[in-house]
C-alpha cells in the first residue's frame, strides 16, 4: 500500500519513516524544497534520535517531493501541517491549503488530518470540500518521536464514513496499540484535552513546588515520587522545573482556552496551568535580580539549553528563550550554550561547550536537561538549576526548583 504524507516537518517526516519501516511505500510532500532535498539526500530536517538511522534503512520505500501531482494515484494521504495560533486564534490555513491542493488532483482521496485541530475543523472542512476526512491525531513527544510512532499508548481515528475507518486502522495496526474508534470531533477534542491534561499536571508539581521553597524539610522530587506511585496519579509529567514550552502545549493550550470563550465556557483550569507557566520565568528573573540588584549591566548569565527540552533541536516557545529574552529586557548580559539547538538571537554571546559558556558568566542557569549537563561541576557561581541536574549539596550559591532554602 502506498501512503502519502503533506508537510515534512518535525511530525511528518517521522510519520513517514515509521510509515516504511512498517512497510507501506511513502510518497512525502512538503513545499519546502530545502526539507525535500535534505531527506532525499538521507539527511534530516530535524534532530530527533533514531530518525536519520531509519530513514537511510529504509530510503528506497520513501519518496519525497515538492510536486503534490506525485500524490495522484494515493487514495490515503496525511496532512501533517502546522497549525500555529494567530492573534489567539487556531490558524488553520495550512491545512485548508494542502487539502485543496490534494483535491486539485486527487478528489477521492481521503484525507487523514493529523494536524492539531480543533473540534469541527474535520466536519467543516468536510462540507467545503466535500472531501472524506478522518481525523488521527498525533501524540508523540519530540525526543522519543520514532518510539512513540511505532507503539504509541493509543491511535485514535475519528471519522463518520466506515470504511475509510477500517483502512487507516489497517495503516496503524502494525502498531498493536489499543485503537479508539470515534467521531471526528471527539478524536480532534481528545487530543486538546490531553495536551491541556499534561500542561495542567506540569504547573500543578511546580506549583507544589513553589511551596516546597517555603516549607523547610520538604523537598517537591519526594513528593512527585510519592505521589507518582498512586497509579490514578502516574509519575509521568510530574517534574518540577522550568515550565512547559515547545511546539504543542503553548498553542494547544491557548487554541482550546479560545475555543471555549466563543461557547461561553471557561477552562479556568488550563488558564491558571498557562499563568503558573508564564510565572516560572518570573520567578528565575526575581532571583537573579535579587542576587545582582543595581549590576545588571554588568551581570552576565550563562544560559545553559536553548530547545524546550532534551534530545530536540526544537526552540519553538522554549521556556529557556523566553528567560533569556526577558534578562536581556532587564540588562543582564547573556551568554548560553546548547548540546544541538541553534537559534539566531541578537545580543548574545553562543558558545560551544558548556564548560566554555561557565567560564565567562557570574551566573548559571540550566534551562534544558541535556544529558551533559547532569553533574557538571561549577565551583564560586550563582547557580539556578531549573532541571535538577546538579548534585544539591549545601552551597547557597546552588539554588535547586523547589528547594532553594
Ligand atoms: N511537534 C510535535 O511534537 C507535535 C506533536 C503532536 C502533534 N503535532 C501537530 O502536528 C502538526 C505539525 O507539527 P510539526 O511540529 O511537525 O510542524 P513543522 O512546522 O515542524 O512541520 C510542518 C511542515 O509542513 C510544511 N507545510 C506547510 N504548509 C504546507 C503545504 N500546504 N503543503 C505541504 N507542506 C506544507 C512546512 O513546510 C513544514 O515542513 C501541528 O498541527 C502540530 O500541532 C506536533
Amino acid at each position: 500500500m502506498k501512503i502519502g504524507v503533506v508537510g515534512l516537518g518535525y511530525i511528518g517526516s517521522v510519520t513517514s519513516v515509521a510509515l516504511a519501516e512498517a512497510g507501506y511505500e511513502v510518497v512525502g510532500i512538503d513545499i519546502d524544497e530545502s526539507k525535500v532535498k535534505l531527506l532525499s539526500a538521507g539527511e534530516t530536517p530535524i534532530y530527533e534520535p533514531g530518525l536519520k538511522e531509519m530513514l537511510v534503512k529504509n530510503a528506497k520505500k520513501l519518496r519525497f517531493s515538492i510536486d503534490y501531482n506525485e500524490l495522484k494515484d494515493i487514495n490515503y494521504i496525511f496532512v501533517i501541517v502546522p497549525t500555529p495560533n494567530k492573534d489567539g486564534k487556531i490558524y488553520l490555513k495550512y491545512v485548508e491549503d494542502a487539502i485543496e491542493k490534494i483535491k486539485q488532483i486527487n478528489k477521492n482521496a481521503v484525507v487523514i488530518i493529523k494536524s492539531t485541530v480543533l473540534p469541527g475543523t474535520a466536519s467543516n472542512l468536510m462540507a467545503t470540500t466535500g472531501m472524506t476526512i478522518i481525523s488521527n491525531p498525533e501524540f508523540t513527544k519530540e525526543g522519543t518521536a520514532i518510539e512513540d510512532t511505532l507503539k504509541p499508548d493509543r491511535v485514535v481515528i475519528g471519522g463518520n464514513n466506515k470504511n475509510a475507518i477500517e483502512e487507516v486502522k489497517k495503516i496503524w495496526e502494525f502498531t498493536g496499540s489499543p485503537i479508539i474508534e470515534t467521531t471526528n470531533e471527539n478524536a480532534e477534542m481528545i487530543k486538546y484535552a490531553s495536551n491541556s491534561f499534561l500542561a495542567v499536571k506540569v504547573s500543578y508539581i511546580n506549583e507544589i513546588a513553589n511551596l516546597c521553597e517555603k516549607v523547610s524539610g520538604c523537598d517537591v522530587e519526594v513528593i512527585a515520587k510519592g505521589m507518582g506511585l498512586d497509579k490514578r496519579i502516574a509519575p509521568y509529567f510530574l517534574k518540577a522545573g522550568i515550565g512547559f514550552g515547545g511546539s504543542c502545549f503553548p498553542k494547544d493550550t491557548a487554541a482550546f482556552i479560545s475555543f471555549a470563550k466563543d461557547l461561553n465556557e471557561d477552562l479556568s483550569i488550563i488558564e491558571s496551568a498557562v499563568s503558573v507557566n508564564r510565572s516560572r520565568i518570573s520567578r528565575i528573573v526575581n532571583l537573579l535580580e535579587d542576587k545582582f540588584n543595581g549590576k545588571e549591566t554588568m551581570t552576565r548569565i550563562g544560559v545553559l539549553g536553548l530547545a524546550f527540552k532534551a534530545n530536540t533541536d526544537d526552540t519553538r516557545e522554549s521556556q529557556s528563550i523566553k528567560l533569556i529574552n526577558k534578562l536581556l529586557s532587564i540588562g543582564f548580559k547573556v551568554n548560553a550554550y546548547d548540546p544541538i539547538a541553534k537559534v539566531k538571537l541578537e545580543n548574545i554571546s553562543l558558545f560551544s561547550s558548556a564548560r566554555e559558556c561557565i567560564e565567562n558568566s557570574d551566573a548559571i542557569v540550566v534551562a534544558t536537561e541535556w544529558p551533559e549537563f547532569k553533574n557538571l561541576e561549577i565551583k564560586g557561581k550563582f547557580v539556578i538549576d531549573m532541571r535538577r541536574m546538579l548534585s544539591l549539596n549545601n552551597d547557597s550559591n546552588l539554588k535547586v526548583v523547589g528547594h532553594y532554602g
